[in-house]
């Protein structure tokens, strides 16, 4: 189903004071790591992930970053969503031991995933990271499940990344796959952590059509655009990547170098 169509929010649930999963009955199938464009008819349309679905009503996380996040993290119930999708190639369930990684929003996807990989018969453990305690999104959630579960928030104790957490659990137990998901940074830095390890990451790139379209999320050398080929790569498809964990582009399609990306290096 790819339609536009017009939902209602059927209930909302904050998420502590930054975020909110918002509740619609949309009657579509969406798989782990698909997106959906979303509308508000305030103006704007942008990529969310689908961090619940249940018995056709689905759950978007939003968190707030700026200003049409803000618009719809603050939604009510009976509020008119605009919806277009599921796009994008999802994550592969597998049925071994696996390790999901999420950093801020990025978990929204891996919820999903985790009930996928427990439900063919996986073991899952996951690492949860975020700034502050406050970005921990759907903690409660995970702790429902059947399933090993850490988290870190960076601005506490040791201080540190779900990167750093991840590769503490991964030398108590070698788990048989990765998946990860948050922001780009934090996916280069993890990569070099998994050794010879099989991994799927999913990439978030500046989106305008959603589609293949416009060229936005295109990544170089290779062509891919991140809204059809991804948001979900397998690690072949990554390790082709030059721009992975360098840059991205912005909405003018200017390349944005990520900290401590210097230009030519
Ligand atoms: C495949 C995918 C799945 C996503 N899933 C989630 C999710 O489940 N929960 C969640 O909170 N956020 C998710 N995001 C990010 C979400 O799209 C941005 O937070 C939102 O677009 C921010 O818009 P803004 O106007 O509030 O912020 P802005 O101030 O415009 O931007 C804040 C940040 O969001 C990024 N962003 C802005 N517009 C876009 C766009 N059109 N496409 C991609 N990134 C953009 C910017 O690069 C910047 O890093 C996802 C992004 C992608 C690409
Ligand atoms: S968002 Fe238009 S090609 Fe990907």
């Amino acid at each position: 189903m790819n339609d536009r169509i017009t939902v209602r929010i059927a209930d909302t649930r904050p998420e502590g004071p930054k975020a909110t999963t918002l509740y619609v009955d949309a009657g579509m199938e969406v798989l782990p790591g698909q997106f959906l464009m979303v509308a508000d008819f305030a103006g704007g349309e942008k990529p969310f992930s689908v961090s619940e679905a249940e018995g056709g009503r689905l759950g978007i996380t939003v968190r707030e970053y700026g200003p049409f996040s803000r618009r719809l993290r603050s939604m009510e119930k009976g509020g008119l969503l605009s919806l277009r999708g599921p796009y994008g190639r999802p994550f592969t369930p597998r049925p071994g031991d696996c390790l999901l990684v999420g950093g801020g929003s990025g978990i929204a996807p891996l919820h999903l995933l985790a009930r996928a990989i427990l439900a063919a018969g996986g073991r899952v453990t996951v690492v949860s990271g975020a700034r502050t305690r406050d970005e921990i999104l759907l903690g409660d959630r995970f702790r429902r499940l059947p399933l090993d579960y850490h988290e870190t928030a960076e601005d506490e104790g040791e201080g540190l990344t779900a990167v750093d957490l991840a590769a503490r659990v991964m030398e108590r137990k070698r788990p048989d796959f990765v998946y990860a998901a948050g922001p780009e940074g934090m996916l280069a830095a993890l990569r070099p952590r998994l050794g010879d390890l099989d991994y799927q990451f999913s990439l978030e790139r500046y989106m305008k059509c959603g589609v293949g379209i416009c060229g936005s999320c295109t990544c170089d050398p290779t062509g891919i655009r991140i809204c059809v080929e991804g948001p979900v790569l397998d690690r072949d498809r990554i390790e082709e990547l030059e721009d992975f964990g360098r840059y991205k582009r912005d909405a003018s399609g200017a390349r944005v170098y990520f900290p401590g990306a210097l230009p030519g290096a």
